[in-house]
């Protein structure tokens, strides 16, 4: 038995009428790079989270890479992840010139074992690189800072 890790075909068809109409619009306005879209993504996504600002930006990796040069993270630094992620995670922490340091990932979930987290802290460590899916098991035991 096939059993598929995720069906985005059908996520898709629940919201097509609305995904298609959207992406109609900006075409409509060839609203391609930044402008009005871009800027109600930003503003819906800050209410969302209760947050100030929120900024865009082209993928993920692009995303990690800005997170990390916002903290000021650099040649010199350490940055504790899971290997078990997407390569840009590591890629970008190298991008910046910090050193990637690596941290077992709980059997029975796959995030971070936050258990550990803590041993490898030194005062090299700037950021706990936890993204995505991760970020949630960080909040509950209080590594969001
Ligand atoms: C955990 C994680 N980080 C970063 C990325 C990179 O995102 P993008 O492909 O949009 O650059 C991915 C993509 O799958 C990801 O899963």
């Amino acid at each position: 038995m096939n059993i598929p890790f995720a069906d985005i075909k059908k996520q898709y068809l629940s919201i097509s009428d609305e995904i298609n109409n959207s992406i109609q619009e900006v075409l409509n306005d060839t609203a391609f790079i930044r402008g009005k879209y871009v800027e109600r993504f930003e503003n819906n996504l800050s209410k969302l989270y209760g947050i100030n600002h929120c900024i865009g930006v082209g993928n993920g990796t692009d995303a990690i890479y800005l997170a990390l040069r916002a903290l000021d993270i650099g040649p010199g630094d350490e940055v504790i992840t899971v290997c078990n992620s997407w390569i840009s995670t590591s890629e970008v922490i190298g991008q910046v010139g910090a050193n990637v340091k690596f941290i077992d990932i709980e059997l029975d979930n796959f995030n971070i074992d936050v258990n550990k987290i803590e041993t490898k802290i030194s005062e090299k460590n700037k950021s706990n690189n936890s993204c995505s899916f991760i970020w949630s098991t960080c909040k509950k035991y209080g590594f969001t800072d």
